[in-house]
């Protein structure tokens, strides 16, 4: 199906998804949402999709939430419309994704940036929570998965001063995995998501289940967690593949049951 504000391009078991308003530098508004969030969605249900890119321009991955729509709303609006809590049902997209980005990953940006599995920022990459001056704050999950990320210290300062931070410095403060240069960062991303999707399909779920839940359990009900779905994965059949592949000296060959 076409979209308006979005870019959809399946790669083999790779789903590269990327925004594609550059008139506003990929500003966030409504469209942009429902959009991802069907294609989120429909990437989720496809049994053929095992990864997931999101990226932007070379400009930007996205320079915040759309601010010319917001700036006529009020509180009776956005309470009402519960406004970004759609955002929510991209947080639940159960398959891994990650965030390829470039450019400026502001407001929204950086906190759509933060929602993925992981980042892979491009040298050029400017990361910043300037909402502040704006005269608002963080709304789409900022000030706690910033803070989660990068800790306290250095989130008060981005958000409380509008500061941006670069790649380097994001990469040393733990909110990117990884800087590569600006012009590899599409092949990189895609790299690293071929290998994700190379690996056992229910694995990589539960990968991903079980460290989202350190953000919201003790170290105790997060161990046990940990624990209950890796003796989950003892019934599916690409357990039993994956360690005959081993002892057979032969890469797996995954069913995703
Ligand atoms: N919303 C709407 N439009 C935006 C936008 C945004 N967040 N960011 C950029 N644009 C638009 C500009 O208005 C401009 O459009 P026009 O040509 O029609 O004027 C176009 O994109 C190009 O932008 P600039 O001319 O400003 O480009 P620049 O290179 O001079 O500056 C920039 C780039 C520093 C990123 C600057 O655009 C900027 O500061 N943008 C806003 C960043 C921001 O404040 N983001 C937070 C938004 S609030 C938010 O995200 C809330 C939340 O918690 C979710």
């Amino acid at each position: 199906m076409p979209y308006e504000t979005i870019l959809v391009e399946k790669r083999e078991a790779v789903t590269l998804v990327t925004l594609n308003r550059p008139q506003a530098l990929n500003a966030l508004n409504s469209t942009v949402l429902k959009e991802l969030i069907e294609a989120f969605a429909a990437y989720d249900a496809d049994g053929s999709q095992h990864c997931l890119v999101l990226t932007g321009s070379e400009k930007a991955f996205a320079a915040g939430a759309d601010i010319k729509e917001m700036q006529v709303q009020g509180f009776p609006d956005m309470y009402s419309a519960n406004f970004f809590a759609g955002w929510e049902q991209v947080t639940r997209t159960r398959k891994p994704w990650i965030a390829a980005v470039a450019g400026f990953a502001l407001g929204g940006g950086c906190e759509v940036a933060m929602m993925a599995d992981f980042i892979i920022a491009a040298d050029t990459a400017k990361f910043g929570q300037p909402e502040i001056k704006l005269g608002v704050t963080p709304g789409m999950g900022g000030s706690q998965r910033l803070t989660h990320a990068i800790g306290k210290a250095k989130a008060m300062e981005m958000c409380l001063t509008g500061r941006m931070m670069n790649a380097e410095d994001a990469e040393r403060a733990g909110l990117v995995a990884r800087v590569v240069p600006a012009a590899y960062l599409l092949e990189e991303a895609l790299k690293a998501a071929e290998t994700i999707a190379s690996m056992a399909p229910l694995a990589a779920i539960a990968t991903k289940e079980m460290i989202n839940a350190s953000f919201e359990m003790g170290l105790a009900q997060g161990i046990n967690f940990e624990r209950r779905l890796f003796h989950g994965l003892f019934g599916t059949e690409d357990q039993k593949e994956g360690m005959a592949a081993f002892v057979e000296k032969r890469p797996g060959n995954w069913t995703g049951r």
